[in-house]
Formats: C-alpha cells, structure tokens, sequence
C-alpha cells in the first residue's frame, strides 16, 4: 500500500500531494511545522508538541486550523491510513494561499495544513545509537527568531549538508561568543567533567525542543544534575559525553565533534541510559 498524504481537508496518494505555487509556506517561508515521534502508531510527547505548534502559529498570528482536539484526530487517521507503527509525523501550517504580496492576505484566508507520514526503522536507529555519531560545527547564521519552529530552514540544510559532506550527521551552530546554540534539526548536550548535563538555555536563539524539555524532567528524576548553561565546542570535546535530542534522534550519543572524539570515543553510560529513559517514557505517554 502506498503512502498517504493528508491536504487541506482530504487524504490522497502521496505522489499526488500538492499545494498551490501561491501558498505563503511556498514562497515566504510563511509556515510552521511539527514532527512527533510515532511508537507503536502512537504520538509521543503530544502535550508537548501541540503546545509549540500554538505557540509557533500565535508568534506569526496564523489562526490554528482546527481544535487541537480534531488536530489529533487527523493526525491519527493519517497515521492509520499509512499503517506506520514506528515513524515520524510531519504537520506543516502555512498562512493560505494568496497573490504575491509580503504583507498578510486578507484576514479569513484559510491555513494550509499538510501532513504526511514516514517510517523509521527502529532496529537501524539503535545500531546508530550504539556507535554513536559525529558532528561539525558552523558559524550561526541563522535570524533571530528560531524558537518558532518556521519552515525557513535553509541554514539549517546548509549546515547539515556540510555535515554530510564531512561524514557527520549533524551541525552544530555556533554563535559569535563561540557558544554551541544547537544543531541543524537537534539540541546539543553534554555531560561535563563534573557530571553534570549542560545544553543551552532557552533564552538564547534556539528551538525550545521538546524531547529537550522532557528529558530535562527525566534526568532529574534520574537524580542527574541539569543545567541550562551553554558550552564551546571545546569543552565538548572535553566533556565526559555529548549527545543531541530531537524528535528523530531521540538521545543520540555524539562521538565526535570536527573529526576530535569525546571522551573515549565511543557512547557514554549517560547518554545511552537517557536514551532508554526517554523511549521508555515517551512510549508509556504517547497519544
Ligand atoms: N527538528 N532544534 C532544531 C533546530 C530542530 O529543528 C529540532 C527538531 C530540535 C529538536 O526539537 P524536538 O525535540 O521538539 O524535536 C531542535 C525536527 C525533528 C525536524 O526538523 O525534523
């Protein structure tokens, strides 16, 4: 059976998924989006996600399409039309369609919604997470505003191209103060010398990351020390651990940071028991 795709109010063949070429998300970047973990068929963090989405929809005063209420409903009919038990849910919201013009359509333009649905293999996940991965750092050049979770991702692909190129799975930013702020599509974290986890605070320009905010719950309950503080690359590669979090990378060990290992090389006891921690909960929580 192949992939169905949910627009503005139907569900159709993935191939045939289109919106406009007028749509605001299309040419202004004038969308926000969504990913939720999917385990067993089930939306994990959903409190969590659906709070950003309102809060991402209300910075850029889009109406919310619907109540998160009937929200949840077609995510889930998408998610069971696609028969995925284990995956990613991707939602994206744009102001409407509208005739070129950079200031807002008219009020009443409807929202695009658009969503679709993808597999994960778990088993290949785990292997990654056992090995761990490398990053590379870039320059910050993002614009001042990326606690809304906007589609305007460009240096966020940049950067993870560059990652790519360099056999990494993920880039670092790196702000003028030569502070980590967080990766391409993922938080950046580290367990210090110390002991104690550090990522950075959500005063800085970053994306307030939802599997971040969990797992800042679940470490303490864990009896783990959090701080909200921000770290250089070299105090990464100083680090007893690193590791990022996100929707798709969950709690994945980092290894390396420019081509230099942290730590031993290989994942630490932190990371690897956070990892667990965090799957087990989402999937005990998960809608
Ligand atoms: N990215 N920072 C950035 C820049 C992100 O794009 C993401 C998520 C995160 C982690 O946020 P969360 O824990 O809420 O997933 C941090 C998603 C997964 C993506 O772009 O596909």
């Amino acid at each position: 059976m192949g992939r169905i795709a949910y627009v503005n109010g139907r569900f159709v063949p993935h191939g045939d998924a289109v919106v406009h070429i007028e749509d605001r998300g299309y040419q202004f970047a004038d969308a926000v989006y969504e990913v939720w973990a999917l385990f067993d068929g089930r939306l994990a963090d959903p409190e969590g996600h659906f709070a950003r989405l309102e809060r991402s929809l209300g910075e850029l005063s889009i109406p919310m399409p619907m109540s998160r209420k009937a929200l949840t409903l077609v995510l889930k009919e998408a998610v069971r039309r696609n028969r995925i038990r284990e995956g990613l849910v991707y939602l994206q919201v744009s102001r409407g369609v509208a005739i070129r013009d950079h200031a807002f359509p008219t009020p009443g333009t409807p929202p695009s919604v658009v969503i679709t649905v993808s597999r994960v293999d778990r088993a290949a996940s785990e292997a990654r997470a056992a090995k761990g991965v490398a990053v590379v750092t870039t320059p910050e050049n993002r614009w001042g505003r990326c606690d809304i979770k906007t589609v305007g991702l460009l240096p966020n692909a940049l950067a993870k191209q560059k990652a790519r190129q360099a056999g990494a799975v993920e880039a670092w930013f790196v702000d003028e103060l030569g502070l980590v702020t967080e990766g391409a599509s993922s938080n950046a974290w580290i367990v210090d010398g110390d002991g104690i986890l550090r990522t950075r605070d959500t005063n800085a320009n970053i994306l307030r990351g939802v599997t971040r905010l969990s797992l800042v719950t679940l470490a303490r309950e864990a009896g783990l020390k959090v701080e909200e503080r921000p770290f250089t690359p070299q105090e990464a590669l100083e680090a007893r651990e690193a590791f990022i979090t996100g929707a798709g990378s969950l709690v994945l060990p980092v290894v390396k940071v420019d081509g230099k290992p942290v730590g031993d090389g290989t994942p630490g006891p932190v990371a690897t028991k956070l990892r667990r921690l965090y799957i087990e909960r989402a999937k005990a929580t998960s809608v």
